[in-house]
């Protein structure tokens, strides 16, 4: 796995939104947001809310991925990520393989190409990667067989475009139009390939003001080059917050002290309930998961009234069902198209 030649995220970012487009300018894999116009990220939200419902009935399948498979390929961890794509590709009718790259002959020494033309002498149609190194849906979605679709389920610190558009579904349900909203994302963003996705996301969509927050050794000043206003000050950013975003402290990808204590970021950082009061009173509260309940947000936050936390999980179901959906049946358009 290490010898895979995976690129850098610099380097890739203009093949990246060529790649994830068919000749018709389709979207056939789901590898970044940037590059994505506003119509196809709309296109995904609207499609999302009509499965939004789906959870709640008691026949909960579609056909629309009927006789595909999907492989679910992790090579980092994941709980929520891994458990909703699976069953966002069940609800859709799909067969599902999960497999745990680290009990997998990756960890025999087969290489990342090996596994995957196995997989696709199973026949399988579509690859849901996660993997720590930036890049490596790219570069999986760059050797694949036409027929299949590649989703990024997280690269590195790179990407996480699911992860983002569930984020911009839970906050269009709850707040409608992104043009007045004032939006805070809080912590380490430096690390956060979720905090990447979401920006891009914000700024396609039209968000009134995203402002990032952090100390400035996770925060550093070519962060406002993504397109937000920095500010090192939580309590001031917090003032006519609509919506609030918290993130973990990525610490397995600090590879220095970056932080003194915990406890001194939580003052500083943490989102409290006095603090919370600073923001709009109808603000959401949203974090991606996991959460460090006392190191960047209060248990009684994370829990109470304002946050939509689970509820951005269960958004998670229908939103990757869109995605899925989307990028499979442009897939069998395209194929159609060069055999006709
Ligand atoms: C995020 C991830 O894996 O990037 N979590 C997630 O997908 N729900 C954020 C994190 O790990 O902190």
């Amino acid at each position: 796995m290490s010898a895979s030649p995976i690129k850098k995220p610099e380097i890739m970012s203009r093949g990246a939104r060529d790649l994830q487009l068919t000749d018709e300018g389709d979207l056939k894999h789901f590898l970044s947001i940037e590059g994505l116009s506003r119509d196809k990220l709309v296109d995904i939200l609207d499609t999302a809310d009509s499965f939004g419902g789906l959870g709640d009935q008691a026949a909960r399948k579609v056909p629309l991925l009927r006789g595909k498979t999907v492989a679910n390929l992790f090579f980092e961890n994941s709980t929520r990520t891994r458990t909703t794509f699976e069953l966002a590709a069940k609800r859709l009718s799909a067969d599902v393989l999960n497999i745990n790259v680290s009990v997998s002959s990756a960890s025999k020494g087969e290489t990342l190409l090996d596994t995957l033309r196995n997989l696709q002498a199973m026949q399988c149609d579509m690859f849901v990667v996660r993997h720590s190194a930036s890049g490596a849906a790219h570069f999986i979605a760059s050797h694949v067989e036409q027929h299949i679709s590649v989703i990024n389920a997280g690269d590195g610190q790179h990407s996480h475009p699911t992860q983002a558009m569930l984020d911009m579904f839970a906050i269009r349900r709850k707040k409608g139009d992104f043009n007045n909203l004032k939006i805070v994302i809080v912590g380490d963003i430096i690390h956060s390939r979720v905090a990447r996705s979401q920006i891009h996301a914000l700024n396609i969509l039209g968000a009134g003001e995203i402002v990032a927050v952090g100390p400035k050794t996770l925060l550093p000043d070519t962060v406002r080059d993504l397109g937000v206003q920095i500010e090192h000050n939580f309590d001031k950013a917090l003032k006519g917050a609509d919506v609030i975003m918290g993130l973990r402290l990525q610490k397995e990808r600090m590879r220095s002290a970056l932080l003194s204590t915990e406890d001194e970021y939580y003052r500083s950082y943490g989102l409290n309930e006095n603090r919370l009061r600073i923001a709009k009173p109808d603000a959401i509260v949203m974090h991606p998961g996991p959460t460090n309940r006392g190191v960047e947000i209060a248990a009684s936050v994370a829990d109470g009234p304002q946050s939509i936390i689970l509820e951005q999980v269960t958004g998670g179901i229908a939103v990757r069902m869109a995605i899925m959906s989307i990028a499979m049946g442009n897939v069998e358009k395209s194929l159609a198209q060069s055999r006709a």
